[in-house]
């Protein structure tokens, strides 16, 4: 768009905003600010609808299962009608059953202004079409790939009628016992800012008949980073860490343009994100230059009381708003409160406005005002999951599952015969959705065994034995698993977690397999038959024995590739695909060493054989697996790296090459990875830092010159009083194919 069409459109949309303003009672201004789910009417006398609690009850026993149904079926669900017609609510929260997304909005179309509502739904990896995890697919390294998501998300959320997804999720993960490191973009800033811009981006853009969706950056800032890995916990951090390795995700969103940011639910540095007016106003509105509004977590706003820093949910909502919060996620306490303080002269009225504008502008800008929204199930038949979108989550499917381990017993040869697979995931579809899939259609997920037998060759017989369960304790089955497993020509074991072992509130303090998964792998691996393991899990797990076993021939970490999950898994099983994934995050030995991650300072000791370096004295101090990682079924030679400019000037970009051939028989991409060190500097700077990559796709014997540039005013950090600096004096570049191999060269910066 030109300049001057877009100053004349965010013009008018300023009018309209004043002009809407000018009109609005206050109620209706802070229903703008309030966002809730769709409610439960009990019609039993003298109960109210507590689902959470009930279900709770259930679990521990206190429930039986029957009352917990005969409660539940005298329930009704409440659309707020009443509410959104009033002007008392601008928006819903993870509202995606297809009628009643079409009843509230044509609800709101009734209220006095008609002001459309935000309806704000998780959609992290897909709509209906699931895609990979979001840290499956940022081991894809794929842009495109990525993207490709976005826009299948995208074109499948708003024809149901939803027009605000909660994502990005940009958190670094640096601890595989939190369980959220699932939903994140893996470890590293500059991986992560790259994944950001794309999803951004592809989200918000505008296709020809106004389908699009406002984007959400989360959770501002540094949850990846709570005590222990333990979800919702405390974050103690300087500022350095912050800006250098938590913000960079978050400032390329802006950087794109997000619409929203949501802050996160705990408490940095002592103060709960959700009314930290130093993080929401001072970094993201002045530092960061975002222009969009904030909406908190969940309930984040009546949090504020039980972390103990405002005395009541009033108090609550006050701080929040003056903090920078714009919009309440589901605690009420906006709309509860605001309307008392500002008529008890403890807030004013300009500060509710300021809130209401951000909200209203993206409702004008994102065409929520145009959208007259019909409900038509022939035409969303037409759009989800049709064989278009679940093309494109396959294609993302097989670039984000990475080769662990690989003896050559990887792809399947034309002399086997007889598969046998084991393992009570391979054929689940509930569990091989996984985490952060609420949206998404159970029926269509393609499970591993039906790919494998799908896919087989004719003559190829592919036989299932459900053999270990994932948690429990119980060896039913095995024997007879082990005696199939016996006059098989090859047995894929799937082994790992179920949907939520990871995801939200599922922390785990082992990373150990679950249950007796890693004996019955073990005793498989004994067995004399090529074994090859395929994981699913949402977090690296501490898997040294079957990396150790030679029995255990192959590691595919597939994490959860979405519903064409077993599409994905056969094509690189059976080799129609080679893979090409590379981990975004590092695989530690034992638990008891995260968080690990690549980009970490050298210590005045580093670990080494001598006892007094750091280390810890019972596990190796390398990773089980390191960032950047990933075999393939080809393999790739680096030569040549070559800097073209060896010395420096602030000003100046360096420019460089490395040869990268594929040296073996099938053709496949490589994830072309560059890192810099700065030798010395005021601050201790890590081992390493990925500046840049590439995914290049390689013909057999093929050699390509890869070409590099990075600006030297990106090779700076953030000093003791948090100012962005580049230092002078010696740098190391590294190009490799993870980051602990590769070519180095040395530049100077002057
Ligand atoms: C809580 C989660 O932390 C957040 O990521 C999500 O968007 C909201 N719930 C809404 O589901």
């Amino acid at each position: 768009m030109g300049k001057n069409i877009v100053e004349e459109k965010n013009k008018m949309v300023e009018e309209r905003v004043e002009e809407l303003l000018s009109q609005m009672t206050l109620k209706e201004k802070i229903g703008q600010l309030h966002q809730a789910g769709t409610t439960m009417n009990c019609a039993l006398p003298g109960f109210e609808a507590d689902i959470d609690k009930w279900v709770s009850e259930m679990l521990q026993g206190k429930l039986a299962k029957e009352e917990l149904d005969r409660r539940l079926s005298m329930c009704e669900e409440d659309l707020r009608e009443k509410e959104v017609m009033a002007g008392e609510q601008g928006s819903f929260i993870n509202l995606y059953e297809d009628e009643k997304l079409a009843k509230v909005l044509d609800n709101a179309k009734k209220s006095r202004l008609q002001i459309p509502l935000l309806i704000g739904v998780d959609v992290i990896r897909g709509y209906r079409t699931m895609f990979p995890t979001p840290l499956a697919m940022s081991c894809s390294w794929d842009m495109e790939v990525i993207r490709q998501m976005a826009h299948v998300a995208k074109r499948e959320a708003w024809e149901s009628g939803v027009n605000w997804t909660f994502g990005p999720m940009l958190d670094i993960a640096r601890d595989a016992r939190w369980g959220r490191i699932v939903e994140s973009p893996g470890e590293d800033p500059y991986l992560a800012s790259r994944i950001a811009e794309t999803q951004v981006i592809e989200f918000q853009k505008e296709e020809a008949d106004g389908c699009r969706l406002l984007a959400t950056a989360k959770h501002f800032l540094a949850y990846g980073a709570v005590r222990g890995g333990q979800d919702y916990d405390t974050v103690d951090m300087s500022e350095r860490q912050m800006f250098e390795t938590y913000l960079p995700p978050f400032r390329a969103a802006v950087d794109a343009g997000v619409g929203s940011v949501m802050s996160a639910f705990h408490d940095l540095n002592g103060v709960p994100c959700t009314m930290d007016k130093w993080l929401l106003t001072d970094v993201l509105r002045d530092e960061l230059e975002f222009d969009g509004f904030v909406v908190s977590d969940a309930e984040a706003v009546k949090q504020c009381v039980v972390h103990g820093a405002v005395e009541d949910e009033k108090e609550a909502a006050k701080r929040t708003i003056l903090a920078g919060g714009d919009m309440d996620m589901a605690s009420g306490d906006y709309s509860r409160h605001l309307e008392e303080l500002v008529l008890e002269g403890e807030l004013e009225e300009a500060v509710i406005d300021n809130a209401v504008r951000r909200i209203l502008r993206k409702k004008l800008e994102f065409g929520m005002f145009e959208r007259n929204y019909v409900y038509d199930p022939e035409r969303l038949k037409q759009v989800i999951l049709s064989p278009e979108h679940r093309k494109a989550a396959l294609e993302a499917g097989k670039r984000s599952a990475v080769l662990l381990k690989n003896d050559g017993v990887l792809p399947i040869k034309s002399n086997i015969k007889r598969i046998l697979v084991t393992g009570a995931l391979a054929d689940d579809k509930q569990e091989l959705m996984g985490p952060w899939s609420f949206t998404g259609r159970t029926e269509a997920q393609v499970t591993i065994l039906q790919g494998l037998q799908e896919y087989a060759a004719d003559g190829v017989e592919v036989e299932y034995m459900r053999g270990c369960e994932v948690e429990e304790q119980g060896t039913e089955g095995w024997e007879a698993c082990f005696a199939k497993a016996k006059k098989a020509d090859i047995v894929i074991a799937v082994a790992g977690e179920k949907a939520f072992m990871s995801g939200e509130a599922a922390s785990r303090a082992d990373l150990q397999l679950a249950g007796r998964q890693e004996e019955f792998l073990l005793k498989l691996a004994e067995l004399g038959t090529p074994l090859a393991v395929v994981l699913v899990n949402g977090r690296p797990l501490a898997i040294g024995k079957l990396k150790e076993h030679i029995g255990v021939r192959a590691i595919l970490e597939s994490w959860h590739l979405g519903t064409e999950f077993g599409h994905a898994v056969a094509d690189i099983l059976y080799g129609n695909y080679n893979p090409s994934g590379k981990l975004s995050v590092t695989f530690a030995n034992e638990a008891g060493q995260e968080p690990m991650y690549y980009n970490h300072p050298n210590t005045g000791k580093p670990g080494s054989d001598f006892k007094f370096t750091s280390k810890y004295q019972d596990v190796s101090i390398e990773p089980l697996y390191p960032f950047g990682y990933g075999l393939s079924y080809t393999s790739f030679s680096y030569d040549e790296l070559y800097i073209e400019n060896l010395s420096l000037s602030m000003e100046d970009t360096l420019r460089c090459s490395v040869q990268v051939t594929n040296i073996g028989n099938m053709a496949g991409e490589e994830v072309i990875q560059l890192y810099i060190r700065d030798v010395t500097a005021s601050c201790v700077r890590p081992v390493k830092e990925l500046k840049r990559f590439r995914k290049v796709y390689f013909e057999p014997g093929e050699t390509k010159k890869i070409k590099f540039e990075i600006p030297v005013a990106q090779m700076g950090f953030y000093n003791r009083n948090c100012e962005y600096i580049v230092e002078p004096g010696e740098f190391r570049l590294y190009a490799g194919p993870n980051s602990a191999e590769g070519l180095e060269e040395k530049y100077e910066v002057k």
